[in-house]
């Protein structure tokens, strides 16, 4: 009840590192693996298609959230932060995660069923993690304002993923 009492969208962002373990805490609330014996996780995918994958826009690079490893799998080095969306705090914020439909998992869909089940799906997973930042204390924001051609290009996905939403993870600017 705290948690969902708190839970709001904030766009001012401290420019302060997250700790590595917040991090973990935030993509396993988000999208982790919760029943380990049969891989299903903290937010439904519809058929269980598990379609969405969470990048991370940082600092010191691009890095994949991978739910079977718990782990982040370094992308590229560059810091492309200014790219995840079109409003200026983007550039500020330590983290902006990117929620990105894998097509290659939809075989189960198509059309237009399928950008509507990316969609909700990446909807329960961002609200997962805006509880978890409410119960952390942490600020945060989904983001739909994207150049996605622009960022497709800066990430190097195939043609074959599709950017849905954005949401920017931080502490409150003081
Ligand atoms: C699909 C979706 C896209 C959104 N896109 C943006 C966005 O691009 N930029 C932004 O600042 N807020 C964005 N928001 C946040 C909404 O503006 C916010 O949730 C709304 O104003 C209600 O405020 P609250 O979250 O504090 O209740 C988006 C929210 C959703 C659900």
């Amino acid at each position: 009840m705290q948690a969902l009492k708190e839970r709001k969208s904030l766009r001012e962002f401290s420019s302060k590192e997250l700790p590595l373990q917040v991090i973990s805490d935030l993509l396993w609330a988000a999208n982790g693996i919760n029943r380990p014996d049969s891989g299903h996780r903290t937010a439904p995918s519809a058929m269980n298609m598990q379609e969405i994958d969470i990048y991370l826009a940082k600092t010191d690079g691009l890095y994949l959230f991978d739910a079977q490893q718990n782990m982040l799998i370094p992308v590229a080095g560059e810091d492309i932060r200014a790219l995840t969306g079109k409003q200026p705090f983007v550039k500020d914020a330590p983290i902006n995660l990117i929620y990105v439909a894998d097509l290659s998992k939809m075989s189960k869909t198509s059309g237009a069923d399928a950008d509507f089940y990316a969609g909700t799906d990446t909807g329960f997973i961002s609200e997962n993690a805006y509880l978890y930042c409410a119960s952390a204390g942490l600020a945060t924001v989904v983001r739909g304002m994207i150049d996605r051609p622009a960022l497709a290009k800066a990430m190097k996905l195939r043609p074959d993923q599709k950017i849905i939403l954005a949401q920017t993870v931080g502490f409150l600017k003081d």
